[in-house]
């Protein structure tokens, strides 16, 4: 089976990892977090990183630090993991959802102002797959209406626009380090901000909101949302080679780009000019006239032991977020998307297997229809 995803751990983080259990500090503190979170807060361009148990709760950490409360409303693409809008409503305020860009993916900045409501607070704009969104627009937006934003950059490690770094230019950008992203601690998230006291407040609420003066003093409601030592000690390991994964899924993007090429009925995946795309998933459209839809092209990849996902469905169309709203790009999207096989592992021949087979497929239902 050529897998979606698999991570890709080596000799130094298992180095890390037995000397973080061997010190004893495999709870969350020891010298590893310290250490992941400063050299990833450098990687992205920011002052501070705040380690997380989860991409999840980094959302949810980064929300409370900027205060979101009940009566809130925040903006959310409804094309993301439901785990940026579950975020919102952890807070107990709303997440309106807009429509995506149909070059991009990402939430279309033009349809983000006619959901503005005097209660709105934030904007989550989500760097889908691996591509960022168009920020500009969004950064101009917020400044207009006094909002924050939180990049949701959890698939996305890496990821430029206009050369800045995601995670870095929003108010607070949120990562994910689950086994099937660029870089992994198994289970993790990470903060990213260039504002001290955001990264203090957030550091505070992660850890119960305990006192830094008195012990077992608590001013807030804070969480347990603390990475564990172990997780640090992979996350750093991993980070050594962020920049090789990151340079890898361009390579096999480009691979199946030129391969894919050709092949009717599929729409290959954008990289606007403003943009680096980091392909964390090799994300492509099944357009009608391929012949078979996505979900049938998934079953016969499946058949010929390759495995796919498709896209998300959009938070508006499932049960906690239904609504009658029409948000037709990103349902068209969702209905056309298929990730492919994208492990950093993945190699040439697998790649040429991949689409060897869509191409059989293809033609096979050409066949068909003529
Ligand atoms: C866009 C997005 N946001 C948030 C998350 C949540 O991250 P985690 O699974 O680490 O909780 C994910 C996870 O895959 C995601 O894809």
């Amino acid at each position: 089976m050529i897998p979606v995803a698999e991570p890709s751990i080596g000799e130094k983080e298992l180095k890390n990892v037995i000397k973080a259990i061997k010190s004893g500090w495999i709870s969350s503190k020891g010298e590893f977090i310290p250490e992941f979170e400063e050299k990833f807060a450098k990687y992205c361009g920011t002052k501070y990183g705040v380690a997380a148990s989860n991409g999840t709760v980094a959302l949810h950490l980064a929300l409370a630090t900027l205060g979101m409360k009940k009566g809130d409303e925040v903006i959310v693409p409804t094309l993301t993991f439901v785990a940026t809008a579950n975020a919102v409503v952890y807070c107990n305020a709303k997440p309106v959802f807009v429509d995506s860009h149909p070059d991009h993916w990402c939430i279309d900045p033009e349809k983000i102002e006619e959901k503005i409501t005097k209660n709105t607070k934030a904007i989550i704009p989500v760097h889908l797959y691996g591509h960022p969104c168009d920020m500009d627009p969004i950064v101009d937006m917020t400044r207009d209406h006094d909002l924050y934003i939180i990049e949701d950059a959890a698939e996305a490690h890496g990821a430029e626009y206009k050369g800045r770094k995601v995670g870095s230019i929003g108010d607070i950008g949120c990562f994910s380090f689950y086994g099937n992203k660029i870089i992994t601690t198994g289970e993790g998230g990470m903060l990213t901000t260039n504002d001290e006291e955001f990264a203090k407040k957030a550091m505070m609420l992660r850890d119960h909101a305990m006192s830094k003066e008195k012990r077992y003093w608590h001013e807030y409601i804070g969480f347990n949302y603390r990475m564990t030592n172990i997780q640090a000690a992979l996350g750093v390991a991993q980070l050594e080679k962020i920049d090789k994964m990151v340079e890898t899924k361009r390579k096999n993007a480009q691979s199946y780009n030129s391969l894919l090429n050709d092949v009717g009925g599929i729409t290959l995946p954008p990289e606007a000019t403003w943009a680096k795309n980091v392909y964390w998933m090799y994300s492509v459209l099944i357009e009608d006239e391929f012949g078979i839809n996505r979900d049938e092209l998934m079953l016969r990849l499946m058949e010929n032991e390759i495995d796919s996902r498709p896209f998300f469905h959009p938070m508006h169309t499932m049960p906690p977020y239904k609504s009658d709203e029409r948000l037709p790009i990103a349902e068209e999207l969702s209905r056309k998307g298929i990730s492919l096989p994208s492990a950093v592992s993945l190699k040439r021949e697998e790649i040429e297997e991949v689409v060897n087979t869509i191409i059989g497929i293809n033609d096979e239902n050409s066949k068909i229809i003529f």
